[in-house]
């Protein structure tokens, strides 16, 4: 029997690694979207991808694609060539703090990028008949200055460009979804993270620096407010839920969290404390990190996903802080290593 298969933008992201070995252990072929650089972005990959002239294109495995959310023409082809039965929408500029200064370019590719998606779906399904399931990857950023804890109910209130894009995009989902009878589900998913985290979130940011302070690589670690509080959990638990929300038997909009926020100082002390320092020693305060407005507290309720989905996060907060320190002990002991050696950088998976 042909394997399912799976269309993933935003596959070389955090989040797009961990879809893509989950999807790939369950027998699908999994294609990714990459966009063109000058050098490899494919890190996080590496470890799953084979050279196409060693696949065979009717078996399970991971072919990769250009694309772009951006270039709605080169999206709408490779609906036509891969076929997918699901896709993932998973490609953003996600950082928050840089949505501010690159207002636009986020809102084209989080918002209107992912419009270019929908009407390329639209029109694939209405030329084939066939239904390719949708998942796209809305933010608890969306409930912004919303008061904790936040629900499928709660009204959004965005407090950045990045979180009106991403409600944007949640909307024109629900619109396509009611318009054109498309199978489109929203997943307003809370902070995750894992040693994969790209190094500028606060989480990453934090066990890089614990890292790279025990070996002797950095001194101090400059932050702005530590009386942020998030609900993280692990990147791991919360692409088993993406996947959930497309094998139910109705598209829905699901919120996933742990339930439990922590602020950054928490995490701090957690982190450091592992190596047995104290944060207070190396955290010094910097104010270009702070964004033009904050959102103070986001906690999720995500009893509908547990009861519908049959979803729970597996990971705690203390184990997840634990693995990103642990990983980003090794990441600098090897970092060292090279430098001891004579090479400049190490390559950050
Ligand atoms: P990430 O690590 O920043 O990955 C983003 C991915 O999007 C990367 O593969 C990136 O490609 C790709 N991308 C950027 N611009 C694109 C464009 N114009 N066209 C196509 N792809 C593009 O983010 P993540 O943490 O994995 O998050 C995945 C998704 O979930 C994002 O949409 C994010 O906004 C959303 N989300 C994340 C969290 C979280 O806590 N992680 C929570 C809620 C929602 P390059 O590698 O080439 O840059
Ligand atoms: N990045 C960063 N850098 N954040 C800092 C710093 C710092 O030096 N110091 C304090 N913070 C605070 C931020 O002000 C924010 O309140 C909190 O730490 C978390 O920041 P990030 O880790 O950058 O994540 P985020 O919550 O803004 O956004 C992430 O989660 C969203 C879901 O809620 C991203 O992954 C978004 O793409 C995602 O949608």
């Amino acid at each position: 029997m042909a394997p399912s298969r799976a269309l993933i933008i935003g596959i070389t992201g955090q989040d797009g690694s961990y879809l893509a070995e989950f999807l790939l252990a369950r027998g699908y072929q999994v294609h990714g979207v990459i966009r063109r650089a000058s050098s490899f972005n494919t890190a996080r990959l590496d470890h799953l991808y084979r050279d196409h002239h060693d696949l065979d294109p009717t078996a399970p495995g991971l072919i990769l694609h250009h694309g772009d959310l951006t270039d709605g023409s080169g999206l709408r082809r490779l609906l036509n060539t891969v076929k997918p039965h699901e896709i993932y929408n998973l490609g953003a500029q996600s950082h928050v703090r840089v949505s501010f200064d690159q207002a636009e370019y986020t809102a084209d590719v989080v918002a209107q990028g992912t419009l270019r998606l929908l009407e390329a779906v639209r029109d694939y399904q209405q030329a084939t008949g066939d239904q390719a399931r949708l998942y796209q990857a809305g933010s608890s950023e969306m409930f912004g200055a919303a008061p904790a804890p936040q629900s499928e109910a709660t009204a959004f209130y965005p407090r950045s460009p990045y979180a009106v894009a991403k409600v944007a995009a949640h909307w024109y989902a629900v619109n396509y979804r009611e318009s054109y009878d498309l199978f489109v589900a929203n997943g307003i998913l809370f902070n995750h993270e894992s040693p994969r985290r790209g190094e500028t979130f606060v989480t990453r940011k934090i066990s890089r620096a614990v890292g790279r302070i025990v070996h002797g690589l950095q001194d101090k670690l400059y932050l702005c407010n530590l009386e942020a509080v998030r609900d993280w959990g692990f990147a791991g638990d919360y692409v088993e839920a993406m996947w959930r929300m497309l094998r139910h038997g109705r598209a829905d909009d699901f919120v996933i969290a742990t339930g439990s926020g922590h602020s950054v100082r928490q995490f701090l002390e957690l982190a450091f404390g592992r190596v047995g320092r104290d944060y207070r020693d190396f955290v010094a305060f910097d104010p270009r990190f702070l964004r033009p407005a904050e959102v103070n507290r986001l906690e999720g309720d995500a009893r509908r996903a547990a009861d519908a989905l049959g979803w729970r996060p597996k990971v705690s907060f203390a184990e997840l802080v634990a693995m990103m320190v642990d990983s980003d002990l090794d990441l600098a002991a090897r970092e060292l290593s090279l430098r001891d050696n004579g090479h400049a950088a190490v390559h950050v998976g």
